[in-house]
């Protein structure tokens, strides 16, 4: 079978398609025929190994030399104790721990996947996992009239969250660059911020919750962007502000404002319940772009280049 492959550290263009022997599905797992697979920006990290963190599941070389994680396809065989699904059943989740996405077969844990919905095609259930989950998790709590901004809301997990906070009834600041105004505003941003052009920190301005899917700023600065009793969530971007929030931000959030990071929970009702909103068209995949599996690395520059609307995602065997 083909795989996506990559050996060392290095630009997307270094992935490489291999012939690789089938995967062999182990305790748990499923054999999956791949129809889907998309790009987070956390595939993009471990094959550069930029930023730092990226290179904690591996010092000098990739742990993983098959990536991928948002993965959608069909039950080809089953492994010993995998009972869930039948063989056939088309499936789809987030399987961060193992990856492999990025080929004509990966074996999987059954435990991260769900039934896919009729409803969605298989790249529009691949766009789903990690962005529309925990962008999902991130607004959880979210009421009526409360005022958001979003830093990094063209990419895949902005795309999401700003639909859903709008869906909420928030008033939307969504900040990205000037080339992605319109996509934005077309999501239902209320208000556009030129990442280039302004510091949304230095406006004067406070919000009700600040998520930052690519923080740049120290605790100091996020702290006068928040109204009294507001949240910052941080999600990603670089080392340097993920350590601030770590330390300053735990220290200031005994304070009426709030600040910490937000991991990502594993969570197979909370993918249920993006794919129901998607199906039910109160949410919009933004899928920017399909790329055959033969074509990976240039799906992995896309994101790397900041060129993807939404969410990029590498299809297996014709239209998913
Ligand atoms: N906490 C967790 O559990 C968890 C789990 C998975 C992933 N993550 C992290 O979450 C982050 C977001 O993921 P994603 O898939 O949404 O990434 P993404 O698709 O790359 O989106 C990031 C967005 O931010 C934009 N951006 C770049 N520079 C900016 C700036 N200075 N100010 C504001 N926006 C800027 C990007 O624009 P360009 O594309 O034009 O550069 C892009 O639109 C990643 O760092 C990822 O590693 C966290």
């Amino acid at each position: 079978m083909r795989a996506a492959w990559i050996e060392r550290y290095g630009p997307p263009e270094t992935v490489e398609i291999r012939d690789l022997p089938m995967p062999e599905p182990g305790e748990g797992q499923v054999l999956l025929r791949m129809r889907a697979c998309s790009v987070n920006a956390s595939d993009v990290e471990l094959v550069t190994g930029r930023p730092a963190y990226a290179r904690l599941f591996g010092l000098t070389r990739p742990r993983f030399h098959v990536l991928g994680s948002d993965v959608a396809g069909v039950v080809e065989a089953a492994g010993p104790g995998a009972s869930r699904f039948a063989v056939g059943d088309a499936v789809f989740g987030d399987v961060f721990e193992s990856f492999g996405g990025f080929a004509d077969y990966a074996a999987v844990p059954e435990d991260r996947l769900i039934a896919k919905p009729d409803a969605l095609d298989f790249a529009t259930a691949a766009a789903l996992p990690q962005a529309g989950v925990i962008a999902l998790q991130a607004l959880r709590d979210l009421g009526a009239g409360v005022r958001v901004l979003i830093n990094g809301a063209g990419g895949g997990m902005g795309s999401f969250a700003l639909q859903i906070a709008k869906a909420r009834g928030a008033h939307v600041t969504a900040v990205d660059r000037a080339a992605k105004a319109g996509f934005l505003r077309a999501l239902g941003a209320d208000r556009v911020i030129d990442c280039a052009a302004q510091d949304f920190t230095a406006l004067g301005e406070r919000w009700d919750l600040v998520l930052d899917l690519f923080a740049t700023r120290g605790m100091g600065a996020i702290r006068g962007a928040l109204a009294p009793g507001g949240r910052y969530l941080l999600v990603g971007g670089r080392m340097r502000a993920l350590l601030s929030v770590l330390t300053l931000g735990t220290l200031m959030s005994f304070g009426p404002r709030k600040l910490r990071l937000l991991a990502a929970r594993q969570s197979r009702d909370d993918l249920a319940e993006i794919a129901a909103l998607v199906a039910a068209g109160r949410v919009r995949a933004a899928v920017d772009r399909t790329y055959p599996l033969e074509e990976t690395a240039q799906a992995l520059a896309r994101v790397a280049e900041g060129r993807a609307l939404g969410k990029v995602v590498v299809v297996m065997g014709g239209n998913a």
